[in-house]
């Protein structure tokens, strides 16, 4: 059983560099198959979510050709089969976009509900609505997910219940080329919902107002391939920023856009933090520091451009040393507090009630044998463990590579002790 051993204590120092977006990569790889063509994939993270979507194209009969470690190939052009295996669409949240993308082209989809971190019930009813409004009929027997239609599907006015963003990018996904205009309303603002939105125009689609509330999707008869890069991970960004505040370092971390990181970055500044963006001519860059004790803040998670749900467990890693007692609510997902028992291992002092955490910041954190929950439960771990006094070890590793390229060594150049 693979896990992580890390000594803490040390301040991280140097500079990162930030991989492609999981969350974007996993809504344009299932977008390929629109194309029905060949398509270049540049800056794709090397992490387990991506390998496993490269798998299912690839079951659904795509070519696929790695020209280096972040670019793939994928030729669309002759898939074979609608159906996910279930086994693969099991491992990760993101397979619901096989869903839209092959209802889209092929009228229908097989897919086995979606697997993903357990963060309490995560319905796709908002999914389902948008396909059954553009004329789709969809059943759910056993844990399978069946959508089919008829006739060709057609534009239709959708105002989803809830700011989601899957099915936000499934209402591309599906609408692009469907008879007439989509309008998608209270849409999810996401970086990713935009570069979804950029590739598919890319290969011909006319999807308008990504990043807005309202995204107005004009059905086209035929889409073609493309190059396209992903953006860098925000998330990721955000996790190396509060790794340089928490362990009181100074880190530059090469490769994002700062407007993406608007959020957490007003968070660790009002924490005590500096934080100062810039440009090198080549890309956009952000430098971390930190040489007090943080301060305590109070975090409210909400969708883009609000302090997103996936750095709320990173960030109370950081607030367990604080001065002060901070409130974190998380507004997103129901149960998002799997990594709380494991920082009150560590003599963090975290209280629970409802959506509402409690950290009263004490002055140190010590090693502990510590066990990952879900993807960020186990990044917020990795952070606490590397503030600490001591030996941590982390098990469960395996979440963290669904969202993280090369964790170990990127943290191992800014001078952890990690193995
Ligand atoms: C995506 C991200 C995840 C991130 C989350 C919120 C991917 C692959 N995952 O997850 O990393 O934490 O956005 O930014 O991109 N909901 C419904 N019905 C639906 C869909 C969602 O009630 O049909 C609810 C969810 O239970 C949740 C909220 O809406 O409470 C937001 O979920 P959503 O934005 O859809 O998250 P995911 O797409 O699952």
């Amino acid at each position: 059983m693979e896990k992580f051993v890390i000594t803490g204590g040390k301040p991280l120092h140097g500079e990162v560099t930030i991989s492609g977006a999981k969350n974007a990569a996993v809504g344009i790889l299932p977008a390929t198959i629109l194309a029905a063509d060949v398509c270049v994939i540049e800056n794709l993270p090397d992490i387990s979510d991506v390998a496993v979507s490269l798998k299912i194209l690839s079951t659904l009969g795509a070519s696929i050709k790695m020209l280096n470690r972040n670019t793939y190939e994928i030729d669309t052009t002759h898939l074979n089969s609608t159906n996910v295996p279930d086994d693969l669409s099991r491992q990760m949240r993101a397979s619901y976009y096989f869903l839209g993308a092959l209802l889209s082209r092929f009228g229908k989809a097989q897919v086995a509900m979606p697997g993903g971190c357990n963060l309490g019930p995560r319905p796709i009813d908002q999914h389902l609505k948008v396909f059954s409004a553009l004329g789709a009929e969809d059943s759910v027997d056993y844990g399978m997910i069946t959508v089919r239609t008829k006739q060709e599907l057609t534009g239709a006015h959708i105002f989803f219940d809830k700011v989601s963003v899957g099915a936000t990018m499934n209402g591309m996904l599906s609408a692009v080329m469907a008879q007439g205009q989509t309008i998608l309303e209270n849409c999810a603002k996401e970086p990713h919902v935009v570069d979804l939105a950029n590739f598919l125009n890319m290969c011909g689609a006319d999807v308008r107002g990504a990043g807005t509330d309202v995204i107005k999707v004009r059905g086209v008869e035929k889409m073609h391939g493309c190059t396209y890069s992903i953006i860098p991970d925000q998330i990721e960004a955000g996790t190396y920023m509060i790794a340089a505040a928490a362990t009181g370092g100074d880190v530059v971390i090469n490769n994002i856009i700062p407007t993406h990181l608007e959020a957490i970055s007003a968070k660790l500044m009002e924490s005590g933090a500096h934080v100062v963006d810039g440009d090198d001519g080549r890309e956009f860059f952000m430098r971390v520091s930190c040489e007090n004790r943080p301060r305590a803040v109070n975090i409210k998670t909400l969708p883009y451009p609000g302090f997103p749900t996936d750095l709320q467990q990173p960030m109370m890693a950081l607030l367990a040393t604080a001065e002060g007692n901070s409130f974190i609510m998380e507004n997103i997902f129901e149960n998002r507090f799997n990594h709380v028992p494991e920082l009150a291992k560590m003599g963090a002092s975290i209280s629970i009630s409802s959506r509402t955490a409690t950290v009263e910041g004490v002055e140190k954190l010590y090693g502990a044998p510590l066990c990952a929950s879900d993807l960020r439960a186990g990044a917020a771990l990795v952070i606490a463990a590397l503030a600490a006094e001591g030996e941590s070890t982390i098990s469960q590793i395996h979440f963290i590579d669904r969202g993280y390229e090369f964790l170990e060594q990127k943290l191992r150049a800014l001078g952890a002790d990690i193995m």
